[in-house]
């Protein structure tokens, strides 16, 4: 006779997730793939209600809720807090926790046990590291423990200083070849997927073609099997200059001042609260309470 387990076991798809697997089938079909970021559960909840295939608790986090004006100082405790919010709210999409800067870069060993954090503690599906070269160690070592890597080339904010800035990348033919070369690469350490950013349009067309994994792209054009988006940008909570990749959809940071505002003025005048948002109590009670 034989036995099947009646639960999942650790690190099994909860019911209902998206399986890994069908990212790849996506991309042999043709259907593009959903991405966005999210840093608490109303977002992970709201991103899987909107039907996104896959949540990226970004190391953007930093910038987009911390105040920073960089990725970089996101550590390993804030990006695990992070994620353990985005997981109770998303449920059908896989979730992606980003590794933060150093918590990979040191050695193979801290990448492992970083990673393997995230889907421990945290209960992230899969994470994501920037870079290849010597970052492909880390992908190796990461996937040989059982958890997937998302791979991140082109801009990549963590060393925006030694890239010039943040400005787009694989503009010449060289640098152009070198994205193609680590990008193979990083496919060939067992990387599920790639993020692409700011990428000219047709290199990353051209990466996504020779890939059998689905590329996502942020400013690398239409041709990349996925597309992401942060969500404070695209929902217009970001305020002052974006990257031209992006694309707004909402404008919440005007709807949510102006409902504060209101608020604020409602407060000050006395017409907040009024007779609906309090509570009564009987006249026995009152008048015993009085005496
Ligand atoms: O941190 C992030 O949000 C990212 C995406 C922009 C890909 O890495």
């Amino acid at each position: 006779m034989t036995t099947r387990p009646r639960q999942p076991g650790p690190n099994a798809p909860a019911p209902g997730k998206l399986p890994l697997t069908e990212l790849v089938e996506m991309k042999r079909r043709g259907e593009r793939i959903a991405m966005v970021t999210a840093y608490d559960a109303p977002g992970g909840r709201l991103a899987d209600q909107a039907g996104a295939d896959l949540v990226l608790v970004g190391d953007s986090a930093a910038m987009t809720v911390l105040g920073h004006d960089s990725t970089v100082p996101a550590t390993m405790e804030e990006m695990l807090m992070l994620t353990r919010a985005v997981t109770r709210g998303a449920s059908r999409p896989l979730v992606i926790a980003d590794m933060p800067f150093g918590s990979f870069q040191v050695s193979v060993e801290d990448a492992v046990e970083n990673a393997i954090r995230f889907v421990k503690e945290a209960g992230a599906d899969a994470v994501k590291l920037e870079g290849a070269g010597p970052m492909l160690s880390r992908v190796r070592a990461i996937v040989g423990a059982g958890i997937p890597v998302m791979g991140h080339i082109g801009l990549t904010p963590q060393s925006a200083t030694m890239l010039g800035g943040f400005k787009a990348q694989g503009r010449s033919a060289e640098k152009a070849l070198r994205l193609y070369d680590d990008a193979r690469a990083l496919e060939a350490a067992g990387c599920f997927s790639l993020v692409l950013e700011a990428v000219p349009a047709p290199v990353a067309g051209r990466i996504t073609r020779d890939l059998s994994i689905p590329t996502i792209g942020i400013g690398a054009g239409p041709d990349c099997d996925g597309q992401v988006l942060v969500y404070h940008d695209l929902l217009g909570l970001t305020e002052g200059h974006l990257p031209r990749f992006v694309k707004r959809y909402a404008n919440l940071s005007r709807e949510i001042r102006d409902a504060l505002e209101a608020y604020a003025a409602d407060v000050r005048s006395g017409s907040f609260p009024g007779e609906e948002h309090t509570y009564s109590m009987s006249e026995a009670e009152l008048e015993a309470f009085t005496r």
